[in-house]
């Protein structure tokens, strides 16, 4: 793996490999290596999660980090990605997590770097709606921790799907990886394009029979142009789609919860079930780092 752009550029046998080598960090946490590559992340879009893990799993495998706040760079001199991304390579960076709000921002970019014979390496920390492979990931690595297998997992999918690049990730990998994918949530947040990847159900005829019940955030920053902004309610979301104790108590007894993060508490799941017995939700964030450190390890060190 040169880059890691798409979750659709992995086969299942290296999916298997990454998460055996994020178990391994996970089980073995002293990881030192020579301080001779150099990573930034560049976020061009809020994270907490994401931006932090990465840093602490480049942290950990003993990187050096440039500092890089958009904020505070030349893109607000209007720079381009690709000249922010020649720049940093540079200076002496090996490899770039970037996070950006247009969706397949690696394509043009990844075609202008092969064009002038850039090395730099990159790996994409989320584009638009499109991808969050290192989300996926870590959320294969938290499912696999708990069941051992993927085969005939039944898997479902809730939430503002449309505007989601952990959907499109997750549902992809998982049905890759021979799951059986289920979604639900506002039939207006639906992409019938995920038809392919699994079928559409209400939430109550689904819930008693799921392995894993993945919950999505509504993304109102993707909201600008919908019609169903103005009147969102949070209180009637959380009746209809939301995961309450009602609804919680029909999981299966080995059923899991799990959320990409961040939670709109009391509208995706109520606040006392974030941190309930079948909720992985901190689970998700630890394995984050661990999976992190295979992803890196793998593109930037060839190792698989
Ligand atoms: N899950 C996720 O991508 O969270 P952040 O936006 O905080 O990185």
């Amino acid at each position: 793996m040169e880059h890691l752009t798409s979750v659709q550029d992995l086969s299942n046998e290296e999916v298997m490999e990454l998460i055996r080598q994020g178990e391994t960090f996970k089980n073995s946490p002293v990881a030192v290596h020579p301080q001779s590559i150099t990573m930034a992340n560049l976020f061009y879009e809020n994270s907490t999660r994401t931006h932090m893990s990465f840093e602490q799993a480049e942290r950990r495998l003993g990187y050096q980090v440039l500092p890089f706040e958009v904020s505070q760079s030349s893109v607000n001199k209007g720079e381009s990605l690709y000249d922010t991304v020649i720049t940093l390579e540079a200076i002496g960076a090996n490899a770039l997590v970037i996070r950006h709000s247009q969706n397949e921002y690696y394509l043009d970019l990844l075609k202008e770097l092969n064009k002038h014979h850039h090395k730099i390496h990159l790996i994409n920390g989320g584009d638009g709606s499109g991808q969050h492979p290192s989300q996926c990931l870590l959320d294969m690595m938290t499912i696999y921790e708990e069941f051992k297998h993927f085969d005939g997992l039944k898997v479902a999918i809730i939430g503002d799907i449309k505007n989601s690049r952990v959907a499109r990730s997750n549902a992809q990998l998982l049905n890759q990886l021979g799951s059986e994918v289920f979604f639900s949530g506002p039939e207006a947040w639906y992409d019938p394009q995920m038809d392919q990847y699994g079928s559409y159900q209400d939430i109550d005829q689904l819930i008693d029979q799921m392995d894993v019940v993945m919950l999505l955030r509504v993304q109102h920053e993707r909201h600008s142009d919908d019609p169903l902004e103005e009147s969102f309610d949070p209180k009637r979301y959380h009746e209809k789609y939301g995961i309450n104790l009602d609804r919680y108590q029909k999981l299966q007894d080995h059923a899991i919860l799990m959320h990409p993060g961040p939670i709109n508490r009391d509208v995706e799941l109520a606040s006392e079930l974030v941190e309930s017995e079948k909720s992985r939700f901190v689970q998700q964030m630890e394995n984050g780092v661990y999976m992190r450190m295979a992803i890196l390890k793998s593109v930037i060190e060839g190792e698989k």
